[in-house]
């Protein structure tokens, strides 16, 4: 029989949950959620969203919120213990047939973890594992550490793994597919992926191995780390290296550290500071947010040098500002001569410092406009007019107005600080929100199947069309200028799905992605923003007959009456912001600010 409170505990170790009278509350996992709206009631042990309609028992949350067969929900939930599994089993099995199938995904599972144990092995062999403990003990890792970290190591041959493997008559399919195992360009035979590295296994959320990290061991060998491909067992967007051993710490502490290599979390760790998780490489994505707005109310981003934190923070902004996540971001440079985390910690006091970083770490908002004000200084009226305009189209198109109230409040008053205007003046010149960002699970609304009717026919606007060209052929990209992406980013689109859209590829196209109707499709469930983009796409196609030569005219048309419009637009300025502008710039002159001009966005 099922403990009354299994499903508040599973759970509850996923998501942070609050008591509210006989049942608890939390932010639904399965869409967008910025309020709590998903309930978990012990009485009946099921959750259901009140926004999505997402629901089930906890079975079903499980293989939902991991992604898991049913099977492998099944032994999961049998590994954590008290619950009895045998009536819902049985039931299930008993449509399955006797014989257990093994789906790929198990058997890739599987393949990573005999994996596993095969370079933990080869670390402890004396002979074998020599260079990887030396490298070891020169980082300065703890025998705990590694045991923790799983570290191991991939032999100095071409066929370690490969003949392990071959001697134990073991089906070498899924270790090809989890990328262990790689073919050779004739086709013929197999060879190891991974060869005298040290290894790092990448655990998902619950702690099993969907993929590795293996850094070089002899310093002539390239790259420095190489990673498991992409699989369906591992998508780097949606990982956290150290996320399973990090989980607990953050949810307590309701702060997470992210960090920019698998050294630098493993040395927080190891340092005292286990609410530390690093990415794979790559940017911070909105699907690593929304993983750790269910665990902690604050995340801080550490980077490495402030060139670096400059970059990843102008795109943290676009992924974290409607969230419902405190962002911080913290860089080394002001407070310490090494290089990195793991440099930092290893030094004596090194702790104390990285405390200080930590404590040290400003909003991410504030980030952003300590640069504007950099930008700003002695900039004429007309920049600063830009500039301010700009700043708060792209904060509004951002989510700005669905930021609650006093962060939203706080924001403006930072803004006038930074801008020296007066805080009302720039709170009636925010732009009214012109689209909710693409969500990536929203529920199914019946398409709005109207704006894409009203899209093939009606006159387009300038960057309408433009975006419908675009859309035509993405590799017309490439002749987009910085200031063509920003006018697609500030432009009043008549409808605001076109507008999300817009913002959907720039996204893409700002993570050096080429954006296309693909990425439309793929980044947002709203059947709307589907039939809308195929709409502007098909028409322009057809007004273009098909043709790449008109595309390209229709394109650079689009573009030359765009920025014309912007042009005339400025012009036409805010009466009341033009005139405390005026003021202010007279206040510059009487001080003697030095009023050259300062290139845009440099
Ligand atoms: P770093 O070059 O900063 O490495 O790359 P690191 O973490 O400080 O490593 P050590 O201290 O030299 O051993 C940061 C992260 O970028 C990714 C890895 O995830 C790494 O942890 N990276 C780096 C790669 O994927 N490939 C590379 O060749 C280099
Ligand atoms: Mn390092």
């Amino acid at each position: 029989m099922r403990d009354a409170s299994d499903i508040v505990r599973i759970i509850g170790e996923h998501l942070q949950l609050r008591p509210k009278g006989r049942e608890f509350v939390c932010l639904c996992p399965f869409h967008d959620d910025h309020k709590p709206s998903m309930n978990v009631v012990p009485q009946k042990q099921i959750f259901h969203c009140f926004s999505c309609g997402a629901g089930g028992d906890v079975f079903t949350f499980v293989q939902r919120f991991h992604k898991m067969e049913f099977r492998e929900a099944l032994e999961y939930l049998a590994e954590r213990g008290g619950i009895e599994l045998k009536k819902r089993a049985n039931a299930d099995l008993a449509t399955e047939g006797e014989v257990p199938i093994a789906s790929p995904r198990a058997a890739m599972l599987r393949a990573c973890r005999s994996a596993q144990d095969f370079f933990l092995n080869v670390l402890r062999r004396p002979d074998l594992g020599q260079r990887a403990r030396a490298v070891i003990e020169s980082r300065g890792l703890t025998p705990d550490t590694v045991e923790r970290f799983g570290i191991g190591a991939s032999p100095d041959r071409w066929d370690g793994l490969l003949l392990t493997l071959e001697s134990r008559d073991i089906d070498l399919d899924p270790y090809v597919s989890a990328g262990l195992l790689k073919r050779r360009e004739n086709g013929s035979g197999l060879y190891d992926a991974f060869r005298n590295r040290l290894m790092f296994p990448i655990h998902d959320q619950i702690g099993r191995v969907i993929a590795f990290g293996a850094r070089k061991i002899d310093e002539a060998d390239e790259p420095k780390y190489l990673n498991s491909p992409e699989s369906g067992l591992f998508d780097k967007s949606s990982t956290l290296y150290g996320l399973h051993l990090a989980s607990r710490s953050i949810q307590h502490e309701r702060v997470a550290i992210i960090t920019e290599g698998y050294m630098d979390a493993i040395a927080c760790h190891q340092g005292g500071f286990p609410n530390a998780v690093a990415t794979l490489g790559t940017a911070l994505t909105r699907k690593h947010a929304s993983i750790l707005k269910r665990l902690c109310d604050r995340i801080v981003l550490l980077f490495d040098s402030d060139e670096a934190g400059q970059r990843a923070a102008d795109r943290a902004v676009e992924i974290f500002l409607g969230e419902l996540l405190e962002v911080r971001v913290a860089t080394l440079a002001p407070f310490t001569a090494a290089k990195d985390p793991d440099e930092l910690l290893k030094m004596p006091g090194g702790a104390e410092t990285f405390k200080r970083v930590i404590d040290g770490s400003v909003d991410l908002i504030e980030f952003r406009f300590s640069r504007l004000r950099a930008r700003l200084a002695g900039a004429g009226i007309a920049q600063l007019d830009r500039a301010v305009r700009d700043e708060l189209a792209r904060l509004a198109d951002l989510g700005m107005d669905r930021l609650d109230p006093i962060r939203r409040q706080l924001i403006i008053r930072r803004l006038a600080e930074v801008t020296g205007l007066d805080a009302r003046t720039i709170g009636q010149a925010i732009p009214a929100g012109r689209a909710a960002r693409p969500q990536t699970d929203s529920g199914d609304a019946p398409p709005d199947l109207s704006v894409a009717q009203q899209i093939a026919h009606v006159s387009l606007g300038p960057t309408e069309a433009l975006l419908g060209c675009l859309l035509a052929e993405p590799r017309l990209w490439t002749v987009m200028r910085d200031e063509d992406r920003e006018l697609l980013r500030t432009s009043a689109y008549r409808w605001p799905v076109i507008a999300s859209i817009a913002l959907a590829l720039l996204h893409d196209a700002d993570l050096g992605d080429q954006p296309s109707i693909g990425s439309i499709l793929a980044s947002t469930a709203d059947s709307a923003a589907h039939a809308a983009a195929i709409s502007l796409q098909q028409r322009i196609e057809r007004e273009t007959s098909h043709d790449a030569e008109k595309l390209r005219a229709q394109l650079d048309a689009c573009l030359l009456s765009a920025r014309r419009d912007q042009a005339r637009a400025s012009l036409v300025t805010h009466e009341d912001l033009a005139a405390r502008l005026e003021a202010n710039r007279r206040a510059r002159a009487e001080h003697g600010d030095d009023m050259r001009i300062l290139p845009r966005g440099s």
